[in-house]
């Protein structure tokens, strides 16, 4: 059904560098019209990175991202704008202006991008605000309204251009369980609604295994697992006892998935002996060669 011409987001070879770090390291990714696609991986592992390369914030030093077939390093200013309208990107915590109302933060992109009346766009900014059940909101401000409330709002203002891909980073970050799980709701609501795909940055694994489609796992700059949602619950679920039937890096997804602290992943992130950073020495000197064993774990 689905072919590769028709992935309205496709990622090959992506490199990107700060300096002389390498935070992703040969990025491939489709995600196809309609789907959601979670993304998850540690904190530092190139998440946020990763959505900034496919919205057009960063420029890869290799490969490419394309959105719509367009490579979007080489759109011009134009091109890239129109592009942009086809996209809502919902960034933590709403990023609403706080001197504008629900309402007219909702209407911002329709007055920016469009020439539509000011009667037509107030109609427009009531459908986006009961989509997300927000109506009643609709004249208050940000500082007025609860963090769930912000990100009901947020989401309606990525609605406003109908776009045909919703970028998500954290939608639950900072947000109690049960308005957690109408966020969670809200997304799968929307996509079944109006048919948008979506990509999703989080961390919390209960929200990823409830919208994701298919879920995409990075870990040190590479993507070392692309499947349906239902393969990464049957490596979540794979019993202890047959923990040896899996590679390493199933083990480390496993451990991921589960939250567990001992596994492969803490093991990759043991760094070296924390003395010898903190004396940026050569330790086998004052030791006379004995190993220390101190390490220091980072999760
Ligand atoms: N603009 C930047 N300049 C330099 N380094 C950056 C920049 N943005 C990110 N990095 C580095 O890239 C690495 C990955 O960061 P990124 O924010 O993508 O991680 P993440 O997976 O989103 O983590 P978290 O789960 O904590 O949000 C980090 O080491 C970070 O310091
Ligand atoms: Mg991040």
């Amino acid at each position: 059904m689905v072919d590769a011409q028709n992935d309205i987001i496709k990622i090959e070879g992506l490199v990107k560098r700060f300096g002389d770090q390498t935070v992703l390291n040969g990025i491939n990714l489709d995600v196809h019209p309609g789907e959601t696609m979670v993304i998850m991986g540690g904190s530092g592992s190139g998440k946020s990175t990763l959505l900034r390369n496919m919205i057009g914030t960063f420029t890869p030093e290799e490969g490419s991202v394309k959105l719509f077939g367009e490579d979007l390093a080489t759109l011009n200013e134009q091109g890239m704008n129109d592009i942009r309208k086809q996209f809502g990107i919902l960034f933590q915590s709403g990023a609403l202006f706080q001197s504008l109302t629900v309402a007219e933060n909702v209407a911002l992109p329709l007055e920016e991008h469009t020439d539509l009346d000011a009667n037509i766009i107030d109609f427009m900014v009531k459908i986006k605000l009961e989509l997300v059940g927000l109506r009643e909101a609709a004249d208050k401000y940000p500082a007025q309204i609860s963090g769930g409330m912000k990100k009901r709002a947020g989401l309606a203002r990525a609605l406003a251009l109908d776009p045909k891909i919703l970028f998500y980073d954290e939608p639950s970050a900072g947000l109690d369980p049960v308005t957690s799980a109408s966020i969670d709701q809200l997304m799968i609501d929307l996509t079944q609604k109006l048919g948008v795909a979506s990509v999703v940055v989080t961390h919390e694994m209960d929200s990823a295994f409830t919208i994701a489609d298919r879920m995409a796992m990075l870990n040190k700059g590479r993507m070392i697992m692309v499947d349906k949602r239902e393969a990464y619950e049957e490596l979540r679920d794979h019993p202890l006892e047959g923990i040896d039937e899996l590679t390493e890096e199933q083990q480390l997804i496993r451990q991921f998935l589960r939250g567990d602290p001992e596994g492969p992943m803490s093991e990759s992130h043991t760094q070296n002996s924390y003395e010898a950073d903190l004396l940026g020495a050569d330790l086998s000197k004052l030791t006379g060669g004995r190993a220390i064993e101190t390490t220091r774990r980072v999760k």
